[in-house]
């Protein structure tokens, strides 16, 4: 007999995703409708041509993960979607999908925070769990770090102050006259680089605590490929000096990431660090953190790279919160920001007989 599955929606940025997921975690389709060619031109997510091309794609994507996954939408036993973060258009799209659906039918709605289901992407396609641990998601929209004693208990300990690494990545790639996504294009860029022919602040590593600010390292960038601002700054950067700028910018956004994350297990405790989010798919950052948790005796998880940029069956967490009785009314709203009020277990570190590193 087929096992119970339920249908994943995600709508939360650019990427149009639906995936179909067993009860036991399995995951039997995945299709994503990427919109990048349509935001490639502004170097960025346009959030209302995202919307506009989510409805398009919406429809089409989902019958294909039922297709592809051979379920029928009697089959299934739940709709999950994204409700948040995300742009508000987008997560509109995924949401209204989903109630007509789960209302159409009758069965439960199940709403996802796309950041717990970036850390949830970690455990996917292995064998035991992963939690607690140190949860740190590195997107375009997200660089922070959380203390998770479960998939749904979340506790941020660290966070971007301006822009998130991914963002970071897509602007220098801007100013390096590099394609849009940034992440992949600076790093296929750096492949011809020397790291260290370029000075590159490492933004806020010398301050205690576990926040990011990159956008220091963006403007940096912009100044040792075109000059300082002034008569003299030039219009383009010079081709040949890219491999060496993208290189020197790549290796400092990642010393910084790896050694925040260091330091954010040393100040939980946590035996294990689970990384995911676009930048998780960079080779450079899974060489540098699986070099600095194994000289540290750190288990590390890092989301497998199908599953870092963003997708559906990362909102397999939905089967946790079923499991838990936490279905979602017909009347749910999105939430566009960031919110995360302390969860339950987050007494203070000291109370719990932690060490404030
Ligand atoms: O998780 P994601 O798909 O969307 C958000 O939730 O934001 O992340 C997209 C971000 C983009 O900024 C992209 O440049 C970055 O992830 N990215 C990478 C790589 N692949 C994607 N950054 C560095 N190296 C990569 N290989
Ligand atoms: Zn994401």
């Amino acid at each position: 007999m087929r096992r119970p599955c339920l249908l994943a929606i995600e709508s939360s940025c650019d990427e149009t995703a639906a995936a179909v997921i067993a009860d036991n975690g399995q995951i039997l389709s995945s299709v994503i409708a990427s919109q990048q060619e349509l935001h490639a031109e502004f170097g960025g997510v346009v959030p209302e041509i995202a919307s506009r091309a989510h409805v398009g794609r919406i429809l089409p994507t989902i019958k294909s993960a039922l297709t592809q996954a051979k379920v029928s939408p009697s089959d299934l036993s739940a709709v999950a979607v994204t409700s948040e973060p995300g742009l508000v258009g987008s997560l509109l799209v995924g949401l209204t999908a989903a109630k007509t659906l789960a209302m159409s039918l009758n069965i439960p709605l199940v709403t996802v925070n796309h950041i717990d289901a970036h850390i949830y992407a970690c455990g996917l396609g292995r064998s035991g769990d992963v939690y607690p641990c140190v949860g740190f998601v590195v997107s375009g929209g997200h660089t922070n770090l959380y203390d998770c004693c479960s998939p749904t208990d979340l506790k941020m300990i660290g966070g971007t102050t301006d822009d998130a690494a991914g963002e970071a990545f897509d602007k220098a790639a801007r100013i390096l006259a590099l394609p849009y996504p940034g992440g992949p294009s600076i790093s296929e860029a750096a492949k011809s680089g020397d790291p260290k022919a370029v000075a590159m602040p490492r933004p806020m590593l010398r301050k205690p605590g576990l926040d990011f600010s990159f956008s220091g390292l963006k403007t940096a960038v912009l100044y040792a490929a075109r000059g300082q601002p002034g008569p003299d700054q030039l219009e383009v950067t010079p081709p040949d000096r890219v491999p060496d700028l993208a290189a020197s910018f790549q290796e400092a956004v990642i010393d910084v990431l790896v050694r925040k994350a260091q330091r954010a297990i040393r100040q939980t405790g946590h035996p294990r660090l689970c990384v995911g989010g676009g930048v998780a798919a960079n080779h450079l950052f899974r060489e540098r953190l699986t070099q600095m948790c194994s000289d540290n005796n750190i288990e590390l998880s890092i989301a497998a790279p199908e599953y870092c940029t963003d997708n559906a069956a990362m909102a397999a967490i939905a089967w946790e919160h079923l499991k838990a009785g936490n279905t979602a009314d017909l009347d749910a709203d999105v939430l566009p920001g960031l919110i995360r009020t302390p969860a339950p277990h987050t007494k203070s570190r000291r109370q719990r007989g932690g060490s404030e590193a």
